[in-house]
């Protein structure tokens, strides 16, 4: 698709559901045929810089591997590698980047710091996660809800937890623009903006689908295709604010009870890392103190849908090389 050339990926609600279509088919072929042990490096020659202001696992790996298989070298900066922020502004950072560099992605804090990158660096620039929006995280999603369920259109996608921050949000964006019926089910508090669900109801009405707000979550859970839910705390927020949450938000813990009231088949998706048992630091930290195995899901739920869980891990590399691919002008 010629016109995805030269484009930023910052927002999904910079494209039209064709162009995110486009993504998703993209994707599913480069897949097809790195399973095939078919190569596709047609961007060979060329250089991509991953900056990373907060940690990472599936998104660095997928950017790097992606990256990788399409023929081109990676710089990998983190807070401690580069001057960004510290001693030079995202700016002039940016600029300099702009000269040597044919894409750029930006993992952080605000929005308007990738729209800066992109702003100033003259060169594609991806959103690796904002404070605001996860957009690669979602066209793996879908991808994801299509081979499971073989068609995202009008299917009945919950997400459960606090959707007013970069997964409600950029899963709303998404469903909304591909003709989901979109819930986020969450305390009054935790739901995303107005103005955002305003501009997702329009996009809805046109799609095919609708979003609908709810503190119910029998109302919500009935009959849903995907029960979603990611961590209380996402990185960048304050320690202290655990209690709160983990007061607010266990009542939509996602538990087998749940997903026993959802469609026959439904399934069970997290974008991961997931606190589904006490194996992890703060995992370990908070189950002690608050006296709990889990948070967000349950470990009975997440063995259950482990193969799903994975597939959505591994379709972040698919997807992601499609954006990259896409926007570099190589269809492979
Ligand atoms: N889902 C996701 O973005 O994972 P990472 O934080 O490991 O990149
Ligand atoms: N909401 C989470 C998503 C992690 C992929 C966070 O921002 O930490």
């Amino acid at each position: 698709m010629a016109e995805l050339k030269g484009r930023n990926f910052l927002t999904l609600m910079d494209f039209t559901p064709e162009e995110i279509r486009h993504f998703l088919d993209l994707a599913a072929k480069f897949k097809k045929m790195k399973k095939e042990g078919r190569t596709h490096d047609g961007l060979k020659g060329k250089n991509v810089a991953l900056i990373f202001e907060k940690t990472s696992t599936r998104t660095r790996c997928s950017f790097e591997v992606a990256a990788h298989d399409l023929g081109m070298q990676t710089t990998y900066l983190d807070n401690s590698g580069s001057q960004l922020g510290k001693k030079e502004s995202v700016e002039d950072t940016a600029s300099v980047l702009g000269r040597m560099y044919d894409g750029i992605e930006y993992r952080g804090f605000g929005q308007e710091r990738v729209e800066t990158i992109a702003e100033y660096s003259g060169v594609p620039t991806w959103n690796g996660l904002t404070d605001e929006y996860h957009p690669t995280q979602i066209l793996a999603d879908m991808l994801t809800v299509r081979e499971y369920l073989k068609d995202e259109k009008g299917k009945k996608f919950v997400y459960m937890g606090d959707a007013r921050f970069n997964m409600g949000n950029s899963l709303m964006i998404g469903c909304a623009k591909l003709g989901l019926h979109f819930v986020a089910c969450a305390p009054k508090k935790y739901f995303p903006n107005e103005e955002l669900v305003n501009k997702c109801r329009a996009w809805a009405a046109e799609s095919g689908g609708s979003i609908t707000l709810t503190e119910d979550t029998d109302e919500a859970v009935k009959n849903a295709d995907v029960i979603y839910t990611d961590v209380w705390v996402s990185m960048g927020e304050p320690a202290g604010i655990w209690e709160e949450r983990i007061r607010d938000l266990t009542p939509y813990k996602v538990t087998m009870e749940k997903m026993n009231k959802a469609s026959e088949n439904a399934i069970f998706m997290h974008c991961l890392p997931a606190f589904h048992d006490l194996k992890t630091e703060v995992g370990k930290e908070m189950g002690e103190k608050y006296g709990f195995n889990d948070m967000e899901v349950t470990d009975e739920v997440f063995s259950k849908y482990r193969d799903v869980l994975f597939d959505e891990a591994e379709n972040r590399m698919h997807t992601i090389k499609a954006v990259m691919a896409a926007t570099l002008g190589y269809e492979g």
